[in-house]
């Protein structure tokens, strides 16, 4: 995972110029075709807000700045917490940079950061790494390495596959495809990594409770995530110090 990071800083090119495969270009334009709903359609009901909540609460508490880089970072939903955002899709990445005018929003591939070598003091992407391959999630961990300083965290989440498998959720296709149990980290990050942090995120049905009592619950999972309970959760956020 060392070798190819070697290189300083990459095309400053602010739309992507390699070949894509065909699965990234699917997933791009499905991204493409949902960026004008997508606030509206996955954070703006009662579900979303709730995880919205639980992830900004994690996110405020483990990134250190000021350089901090959202990738993937869709429309913009957590770039109040970062200075420079990214992300694949074209619509998506207009959507941010309209709502966050004053930011630096790269139009690249998560595994092609147009920034030099160290440039970060934390890098988060949420939402994200389940539509990637192991493949994939390799190359992008090591470009992560490779922007982030020694020391710098790296913050995502993932759906939890002993969860999946106690309840005998199978995702078909890329979305949400990609579950990993926290075993995985070590054999992806490659040694290069150590794992300061770890919380379980949607440990309830909160779809099926009644509306009101929802608050009461995020209290409760804000707890409850930090105990032995999160490797029942929905799904995992961890956060990595690049320790090489
Ligand atoms: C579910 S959205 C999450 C957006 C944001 N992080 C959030 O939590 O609201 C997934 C995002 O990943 C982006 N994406 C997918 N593949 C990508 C890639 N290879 N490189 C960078 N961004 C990618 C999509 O365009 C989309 O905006």
């Amino acid at each position: 995972m060392s070798s190819e990071t070697s290189g300083s800083i990459r095309s400053q090119a602010e739309a992507p110029t390699e070949e894509l495969s065909a699965e990234a270009r699917e997933v791009v334009a499905y991204y493409d075709a949902l960026a004008s709903t997508y606030d509206e359609e996955r954070f703006g009901n009662s579900y979303g807000a709730y995880l919205d909540g639980l992830e900004r609460r994690v996110l405020r508490s483990w990134l250190q700045g000021p350089r901090v880089l959202d990738l993937a970072c869709g429309t913009g939903r957590f770039l109040d917490l970062a200075s420079e955002g990214l992300d694949l899709s074209e619509k998506m990445v207009e959507r941010a940079r309209e709502r966050w005018p004053g930011k630096r929003i790269h139009h690249a591939p998560a595994w092609s950061i147009p920034a030099a070598d160290a440039s970060y003091d934390s890098v988060f992407a949420l939402h994200f790494f389940m539509h990637l391959h192991l493949g994939d999630i390799r190359r992008v961990l090591s470009e992560c390495r490779r922007v982030l300083r020694r020391g710098g965290v790296l913050v995502f989440d993932f759906p939890n596959a002993l969860r999946r498998r106690l309840v005998g959720f199978r995702a078909t296709g890329w979305h949400g495809g990609t579950e990993l149990m926290a075993g995985d980290l070590r054999m992806l990050g490659g040694g290069h990594w150590r794992l300061t942090g770890s919380r379980g995120l949607a440990l309830a049905p909160i779809h099926r409770l009644p509306h009101a009592t929802r608050p009461a619950f995020m209290a409760a999972e804000v707890l409850l995530g930090r105990t032995p309970l999160k490797h029942f959760a929905s799904y995992q956020v961890v956060k990595l110090e690049k320790v090489d």
